[in-house]
Order: structure tokens, then sequence, then C-alpha cells
């Protein structure tokens, strides 16, 4: 178990890197936390207008999670890197440094997906899209693609990589809790929708 605790760590570490933080703040746009939803993912940064920030959040959040799985089931095998996925999963929603106040998990999610299993990585993003493209809600968008991730790596006949992600799904959903309640009460803003900071 003293590698499993590693993987878990290194993912962990690494996961827990807040890009969307990092990127506003070196843009010098102030603290994210304090613009639109509070969140410091990929929508939130888009609400300050700036495409290429929040293209840097994506990439960045998403890929702290395939450099951890792809790493450590390089060196260590399969099992290991779900492991590290986990780690970087709970690094970005819980991250020390952010006083354990970190993102919604989207990204990281899609990152880790692509690094364990690239045709349910598609099909997230396919659903995102298609769900974003209708509705409009990135929130929504995401909640459908991750409830569907599970299902589909079941029917693929894999069920540990279902288990572990319906894991990620369920605490995606309570990260979600209140997005969530603005979509039931018609709340919720719609992607392209400017922010202003908080006051
Ligand atoms: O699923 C997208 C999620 O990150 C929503 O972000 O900022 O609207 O709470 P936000």
């Amino acid at each position: 178990w003293p590698y499993y605790l590693a993987a878990l760590a290194f993912g962990y570490l690494l996961g827990s890197i807040p890009f969307g933080l990092i990127v506003t703040r070196a843009a010098g746009l102030g603290d994210i936390r304090t613009i639109g939803s509070g969140n410091i993912g990929t929508t939130n940064v888009l609400r300050t207008g700036r495409k290429s920030l929040a293209a840097l959040t994506l990439v960045g959040d998403a890929l702290k999670g395939t450099v951890a799985v792809l790493v450590v089931g390089h060196l260590y095998g399969q099992e290991m890197a779900l492991v590290a996925g986990l780690g970087a999963f709970l690094g970005h929603l819980f991250p020390v440094w952010l006083k354990f106040r970190g993102g919604k998990g989207v990204a990281t999610y899609l990152g880790i997906l692509l690094g364990l299993h690239w045709p349910a990585f598609l099909a997230f993003a396919a659903i995102w899209v298609g769900m974003a493209a209708l509705f409009r809600y990135s929130s929504l968008a995401a909640l459908t693609a991750s409830l569907a991730t599970p299902v589909l790596l079941y029917a693929l006949g894999h069920v540990q990589l279902a288990e572990a992600f319906l894991a990620m799904t369920l605490l995606l959903w309570l990260k979600h809790n209140e997005n969530i309640r603005r979509l039931v009460t018609g709340k919720e803003s719609r992607i392209g929708a400017r922010s202003k900071p908080k006051t």
C-alpha cells in the first residue's frame, strides 16, 4: 500500500494546482473567487470575458489529471494510474493550498478520462458540447456528461474504471449543488454571460 499512497499523493499534488486562480492573477484580474460564481474553474474564468485565460485554465486543469495518470501508469501500470487519477481529482476539489476549497472538477475529470480511456473522453466531450449547444448551461452539460461516463465505461466492460468514475461523478455532482439549485430555479447563468467582481 505505500505505492498506492505515493500514487495518490503524487496525483493530489498535481491536481491541487489551481490554474484558474493562477492565470487570472497573473493577468492582473485579481482573485477569481470574487467574480461570478466564485469558482476557480474554466466557466467562471470565461465570465471575465478573457477567452484565452479560460482556455488556459481548461487545458491546465485537464492536463494535470492526464499527466498524473500517464506518468504513474507508465511506471506502475493501469491500476496505479487510476489511483493517481483519483488523487488528482481530490487535489483539484480539495486543495490544501486553498483551505480545501477547490474547484468543481469538470476539466480535471475530463483530463483523467483522456489518460485512462480516450474513447470515453471523446464521448464526454461530445455530450458536453451537444448539451452546451442546446441549453447554454456549462453546469448542465457537465452534469449530464459525467452521468453518462460511468454508464458507458460499464457497458464497455471496464467495471473498475466505471466504479472509479462513478465515485468522481458523485463528488462532481455534490460540488455542483448550488448550480443544480440555480438550474432548477432558472437562475443559472448561461455560457457567454459576463460577470463583474462581487462588491
Ligand atoms: O460544470 C461547470 C461548472 O464548473 C460551473 O461553473 O462557475 O458556473 O459554477 P460555475
